[in-house]
């Protein structure tokens, strides 16, 4: 596995793999990996015959009260489950080459109204950092296909929104969650719980298959299932900043029509805030 720390470094290294006609794939994080993770780089295998991981923890994406500062950083445990992986490249640039010019000063990529509902209404700037990067991202690895997970499904929707309006070239792949056994979805944020916490967090997957159960069962009173929801959330001891129902097309509004829809929640619990969805097809 390379290792690269510059743009130039992994231009180079793309470029030579598409010439020699290997298709090209990126899965995109903040390091810290694990088994979540590693389903992204399966899924990136079946897509290509080269992969590129990056490791940035992306200040851009953080508010001034997050956790930016703590967020985990694991770099040499990251190489090594890279490597054993099958990466072909591993870019950890520094916050310096991704923003050369500041970040205060960087040309941002915002996707709106998309980023302003869910978590975007909890953690405004959010979803343009998170855009921002991604975009310089994209066309500094110039991949055939990168990957992003369903768990953080309002990111991949909007990844896929901007992908289509900038007639960005690149195929997005959802990655399925990978969950824990009694349900929890992984995150490297779960490391903020404490056992006593670990142990109820299973609340979230319950509460939001509830719901979808209800929805697969033709219930359409979303309002009272986004209710129950967060009752059930909150009387686990969480402080629910959002359940709800929506499309799953474009996080927008559901109708008796909608044949394909997501409940999705973000709720915290101690210092971790969760946030997990299930996707429901009638
Ligand atoms: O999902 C993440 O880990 C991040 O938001 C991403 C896509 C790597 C951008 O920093």
């Amino acid at each position: 596995m390379r290792r690269a720390t510059t743009i130039a470094k992994v231009r180079a290294a793309v470029r030579a793999w598409r010439r020699a006609g290997e298709r090209v794939v990126f899965v995109p994080t903040m390091g810290n990996l694990h088994e979540g993770h590693m389903s992204l780089i399966d899924a990136a295998r079946e897509h290509g015959e080269r992969f590129i991981a990056s490791i940035f923890v992306n200040p851009m994406q953080f508010g001034p009260n997050e956790d930016f500062a703590h967020y985990p950083r694991t770099p040499e445990r990251d190489e090594h489950m890279l490597r054993a992986a099958g990466c072909d490249l591993m870019f950890m640039p520094d916050v310096e080459e991704m923003y050369p010019n500041g970040m205060g000063h960087a040309t941002r990529v915002e996707v709106p109204e998309l980023s302003d509902i869910l978590c975007g209404e909890f953690r405004p700037g959010h979803f343009q950092g998170v855009t921002t990067v991604v975009a310089r991202l994209l066309h500094i690895c110039e991949p055939d296909a990168a990957v992003f997970g369903e768990k953080d499904f309002q990111q991949l929707t909007l990844i896929r929104r901007m992908v289509s309006d900038l007639c960005m070239s690149v195929r997005i792949i959802a990655a399925p969650t990978v969950r824990a056994a009694d349900g929890l979805a992984m995150s490297s944020r779960n490391q903020y719980l404490t056992d006593a916490e670990r142990a109820r967090a299973p609340a979230v997957y319950r509460a939001l298959r509830a719901a979808a159960s209800r929805l697969a069962a033709g219930g359409r009173e979303y309002d009272d299932i986004e209710r129950q929801g967060l009752r059930a959330l909150e009387s686990e001891g969480f402080r629910v900043d959002y359940f709800a129902i929506k499309r799953a097309e474009d996080l927008g509004p559901p109708t008796p029509e909608s044949r394909h829809l997501v409940v999705l929640t973000a709720a915290h619990l101690g210092k971790a805030r969760l946030i997990d969805n299930v996707q429901v097809t009638l």
